[in-house]
């Protein structure tokens, strides 16, 4: 039997960073639509966005903006999701939402579809899309945690502009031709110049000194892995890549991990790609990383500090299965097993 679905599909936030990433996905990977709706603020009234040949409009989000809509791919920010969700939930739609609105709440599974499927099928209409530092450190970590228990994780991050969204990434181009021409840099999005630069990522600190973005890898983690037990602390650094995170990640299991172990799991793992040429001193980097579905993890080490210790080194294109990706494989999912509403589908046999 084959399980044929006619998606009918809104995207919230078309004109952004993910959303972009969103309509070329949808497009490349051939995903069974039926309708796409572009959805945006009032500032995107009267554009259109080219997809499959077709001039499609970009529609101001209102409240009957979701009827009829199958899957709401929500990537507009925290506040916009909040405002949206739950309208278009009601209107019989599945948001899977890729801001931090719902991600923490019991009640919202917190989906990487290469490691918890199936917690998708307990979704009550909205499936949230974990944090992009979160996704790409899950993916290296969960294949080695399901051989061999992981009990603490170091992670520092090297974060690229695109996680702040288009307007960021455009500043940073902006403000690298303002310094070579001596020019001041203008600082709209971030809160201090980024080309040329590094800063610990700008999000709120809590009392402990740990920003929200440190803590989403922490908290996301553990629900995702359903192991609360792990204990993690991260150092969130952004950086002046355009694209595409990289993290340096420090593993400590309940028993020594050989690398050669690690490798061999890490190299057969789904959406992990393994590249290391100690030779050339060539590990992934993001420029390479960019435009890929991959994670790609190298430089594998025995901790020399701790028996049970591991080291690697990983980059992740962030829009890419850090955001964009990771939504339409969940939506992919979502039609595959059938954890849509049965009203869409139509049976094939
Ligand atoms: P718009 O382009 O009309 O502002 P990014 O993360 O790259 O900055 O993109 C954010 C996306 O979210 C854009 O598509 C943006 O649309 C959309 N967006 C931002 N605020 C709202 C809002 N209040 N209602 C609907 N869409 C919004």
């Amino acid at each position: 039997m084959h399980l044929s679905f006619n998606v009918r599909i809104a995207l919230l936030g078309a004109t952004g960073a993910v959303g972009t990433e969103l309509l070329e996905l949808l497009q490349s990977r051939n995903f069974p639509l039926a309708d796409l709706k572009l959805l945006a603020s009032p500032r995107s009234a009267g554009r259109t966005i080219s997809f499959q040949g077709e001039d499609i409009p970009v529609e101001v989000v209102t409240e009957k903006s979701f009827d009829g809509i199958d899957i709401v791919l929500a990537s507009a920010g925290g506040g916009t999701s909040k405002t949206w969700a739950s309208i278009a939930v009601e209107q019989g739609a599945v948001v899977i939402d890729n801001s931090s609105a719902f991600r923490m709440n019991p009640d919202v599974p917190l989906v990487i579809p290469e490691v918890n499927p199936e917690a998708a099928a307990t979704h009550q209409g909205i499936i949230a899309n974990p944090n992009c530092t979160t996704i790409l450190m899950a993916m290296a970590v969960w294949p080695l945690h399901q051989v061999q228990p992981v009990q603490r994780i170091i992670a520092a991050t090297y974060q690229s502009a695109s996680g702040a969204g288009m307007r960021a990434m455009e500043e940073v181009k902006a403000q690298a031709r303002a310094i070579l021409q001596g020019e001041t840099p203008p600082t709209e999005c971030f809160p201090y110049p980024l080309a040329f630069n590094l800063f610990p990522h700008n999000t709120p600190m809590n009392e402990q000194g740990y920003c929200e973005e440190e803590m989403k890898m922490v908290n996301e983690t553990r629900k995702i892995f359903n192991a609360p037990q792990i204990k993690i602390s991260a150092t969130c650094v952004r950086v002046p890549v355009l694209r595409a995170h990289s993290e340096a990640i420090n593993l400590e299991f309940a028993q020594p991990m050989p690398v050669a172990k690690a490798r061999e799991i890490l190299a057969n793992a789904a959406g992990v790609q393994l590249v290391e040429d100690w030779e050339a001193n060539y590990f992934p980097m993001p420029i390479d990383a960019t435009g890929r579905d991959e994670v790609l993890v190298g430089r594998i080490r025995q901790d020399l500090s701790h028996p049970c210790g591991l080291e690697l080194w990983l980059c992740g294109d962030q829009v890419r299965k850090g955001a964009a990706l990771n939504a339409v494989q969940i939506a992919e999912l979502l039609v595959a097993r059938n954890w849509l509403k049965p009203k869409t589908a139509t049976v094939v046999h």
